[in-house]
């Protein structure tokens, strides 16, 4: 059973959006360096070296790119370092261009937009962990390794990618940890194992899984017989949806603004609160990045995003409304 969905773009450049994202700030690039076929790694400071915002394994940014695009990466470098952020970026040939203006045009010294961080997929306390990465998935994974060996729990890493040379960060993991990290490239030794890895549910283990949405959706396939939440996953795109719970218009009212808004199928909760006012800011617009979350006063949202987990669905008291809706005629939102 999947006890966590969460969604930011882990640095594949998908989820982009245009608004600029709450508490931007404008850093440097101080170093830009290739690490792995087709993957770039850009470290961030403040021009004046001012201390930056803490952050936690599997954190994300806003990069904020010179036209307005705004997509979102894992932090994977050293959490301890208060001054620089490290992200990888994979170029995306079928992209909207983001990681191909990161790869192509950006340099040391040019500044950029940075929102965040923010963390939608928090490394809980666990006996044990199964950290699973598929590609460039291994960058929100890869603070979550160092954190678990600082706190001395046991864990174990399974890396698969297309070939040894596209996988970043492969060859420090090996050097760092040795037995603990099993690397497997595709053209060498097939897909991961995931059935001799997750067959058998492990008492008092946690499995972390980024990666893309077929490695996502065969891990999920084999923790089916695991307890709730022992699986935590953190997705490229949005999960794939249902209809609606109900196809008609509904009513949300905004608390703090003094308005209520008929939503109507044809416009999303967000759109249809910004016309009445309300600033909420957003990203990605497709559920994944967690900016437009929202609280909820009273109502039950029709959860369709792929951040919350299953958990903090039914608590009904947040949602995000680029893309979730109401299930009931009323909803009351903290705005
Ligand atoms: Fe990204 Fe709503 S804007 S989740």
């Amino acid at each position: 059973m999947v006890g966590t969905s969460v969604v930011a773009d882990a640095g594949s450049g998908v989820g982009a959006g245009r608004s600029t994202p709450r508490n931007a700030a404008t850093l440097t690039v101080s170093a830009k360096e290739d690490i792995a076929e087709g993957v770039v790694s850009l470290t961030l400071a403040h021009p004046d070296g001012t201390r930056l915002p803490d952050w936690t394994p599997g954190s994300h940014i806003d990069l904020v790119l010179p036209d307005g695009t705004v997509r979102q990466y894992s932090l994977c470098g050293d959490r301890w370092d208060p001054r620089t952020y490290r992200i990888a970026v994979l170029r995306e040939p079928a992209g909207r261009g983001g990681s191909a203006h990161v790869h192509d045009r950006l340099r040391p010294g040019d500044r950029v937009g940075v929102g965040g961080p923010r963390n939608h997929f928090p490394l809980a306390p666990s006996e044990k962990y199964l950290f699973i990465a598929g590609g460039i998935g291994i960058t929100p994974i890869l603070p979550m390794v160092r954190q678990a060996e600082l706190l001395g729990v046991d864990w174990q890493l399974l890396y698969g990618g297309r070939t040894r040379s596209s996988m970043a960060f492969q060859s420090e993991l090996t050097a760092t940890y040795g037995d603990r990290i099993h690397v497997v490239p595709q053209d060498e030794l097939g897909l991961l194992d995931l059935a001799a890895w997750l067959g058998t549910p492990r008492p008092g283990t946690t499995v972390y899984c980024c990666g893309p949405a077929p490695l996502l959706a065969a891990v999920e396939t084999a923790c089916a017989a695991w307890p709730p939440y022992a699986l935590r996953t953190e997705r490229f795109t949005a999960a794939a949806q249902t209809a609606p719970v109900r196809d008609t218009a509904f009513e949300v009212e905004l608390r703090r603004t003094g308005r209520t808004v008929i939503v109507t199928p044809d416009v999303s909760v967000l759109e249809a609160v910004r016309r009445a006012g309300a600033d909420v800011l957003s990203s990605c617009e497709q559920g994944t990045c967690g900016t437009c979350l929202t609280p909820v006063l009273e109502g039950q949202p029709d959860h369709r995003d792929s951040v919350l987990a299953d958990h903090e669905r039914v608590a009904n008291d947040c949602m995000f409304p680029c893309v979730s809706r109401s299930c009931g005629d009323r909803l009351v939102l903290d705005l």
